[in-house]
């Protein structure tokens, strides 16, 4: 059986730092609240000469450098975000005109959960043949639609990316089980107004020059509790393995209450679980890679490991999924790397 391994993987953050001491001088809030109800201390947040798609190609080309790989050489590019640069064209193209080469590109949307979406999806292509090397964004600069007037929502949010590669291979490595879910019916507990097609008829809401995110906290806090245990526990059983069985959790950097509860609920020591939400808030659709590489780097990722990807979003979504880390089985030899999506481009 065809398996997609973790070849390559990078991450990019913009340079403007936003701490907690900066935010009690724009609203009513303090370090001691924040900390207590978040775990945030700090953020990275968007300057003028950063975008979603300077961020995402950044992240990209350390992932194509891990693999190493040219952009010629991928034959798909997935970016998960719910903050494209623009609706017309996709992210993906806008990446992949500075990255080079032709291959697929397109964008997926799942909020916060987008890039085990993205992975879980990228995987598949590997898996059945379709596809030999796949790069997977997952990048979100909500920072732009964050409302700095109101306390209950900008303390939370950061801009980043972060990128794998995934390249085929025999051996059981990169995503072996996948458990994705939504209830739409939660919609309205954390969007962005307007920001589509559809135009609103709140006059308000016309005038405004850019809409702001909306979040029902208490209730999205509910929910992420409840799916990251549920959702995590089913990806581990799927991949037919046990918690004993697993080496680290690397959930979606939202808030430490919720990835506290969430240890707990699968029984995982405070050791097997990466946090760097204290550095970058919540980064959305790029949490989860950019935590990858961190773990990676801080050389706590070795061959074989056994890691529990899990997040939730707006959507209301969730994902979660086991990768097994390493990359053994995947060909080096540049004869059986060749050209990737330029063949039919
Ligand atoms: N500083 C000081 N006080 C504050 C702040 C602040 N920044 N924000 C809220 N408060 C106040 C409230 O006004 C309230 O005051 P009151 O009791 O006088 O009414 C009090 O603190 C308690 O407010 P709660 O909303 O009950 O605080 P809670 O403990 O629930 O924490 C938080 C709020 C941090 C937002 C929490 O609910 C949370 O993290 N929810 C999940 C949000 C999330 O993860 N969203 C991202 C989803 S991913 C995606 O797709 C983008």
């Amino acid at each position: 059986m065809r398996h997609a391994a973790i070849s390559g993987w990078g991450m990019a953050v913009p340079e403007r730092i936003l701490s907690n001491s900066d935010l009690e001088r724009m609203v009513e809030t303090s370090d001691e609240w924040i900390v207590s109800r978040t775990g945030i201390k700090e953020r990275r947040v968007v300057g003028p000469g950063d975008s979603t798609t300077s961020l995402a190609v950044a992240a990209a080309r350390q992932a194509l450098d891990r693999a190493g790989l040219a952009a010629d050489q991928i034959d798909l590019i997935v970016v998960a975000t719910c903050t494209p640069d623009q609706f017309l064209v996709s992210q993906a193209c806008l990446v992949q005109a500075e990255l080079g080469g032709n291959a697929g590109a397109f964008d997926l949307g799942a909020a916060c959960s987008g890039f085990v979406y993205a992975l879980s999806t990228a995987s598949q292509f590997v898996q059945t043949g379709c596809h030999e090397r796949v790069l997977v964004i997952g990048v979100d600069t909500l920072t732009r639609f964050v409302d700095y007037t109101d306390r209950t929502t900008c303390i939370l949010f950061g801009d980043g990316a972060g990128a794998v590669v995934l390249e085929a291979t025999d051996e059981p490595r990169g995503l072996l089980s996948t458990v994705l879910g939504a209830d739409g019916a939660g919609a309205k507990h954390l969007y962005i107004p307007g920001w589509g097609a559809y135009v609103p008829e709140s006059a308000a809401l016309l005038a405004e020059p850019r809409p702001h995110l909306q979040m029902n906290g208490q209730e999205v806090f509910r929910f992420a509790v409840r799916v990251m245990g549920e959702a995590a526990g089913a990806a581990v059983e799927r991949a037919g393995l046990t918690f004993a069985d697993i080496d680290m959790l690397i959930p979606h950097q939202a808030n430490a209450r919720i990835i506290d509860a969430a240890a707990r609920t699968l029984d995982l020591p405070r050791d097997k679980v990466w946090m760097n939400l204290d550095r970058y808030g919540n980064t959305s659709a790029a949490s989860i890679p950019i935590a990858l590489h961190e773990a990676e780097a801080a050389g706590r990722l070795r061959e074989g490991d056994n890691l529990v990807l899990v997040a939730f979003g707006g959507g209301l979504s969730w994902a979660a999924g086991v990768v097994r880390w390493g990359t053994a089985g995947v060909c080096r030899d540049p004869e059986c790397r060749g050209r990737g999506g330029a063949a039919t481009g």
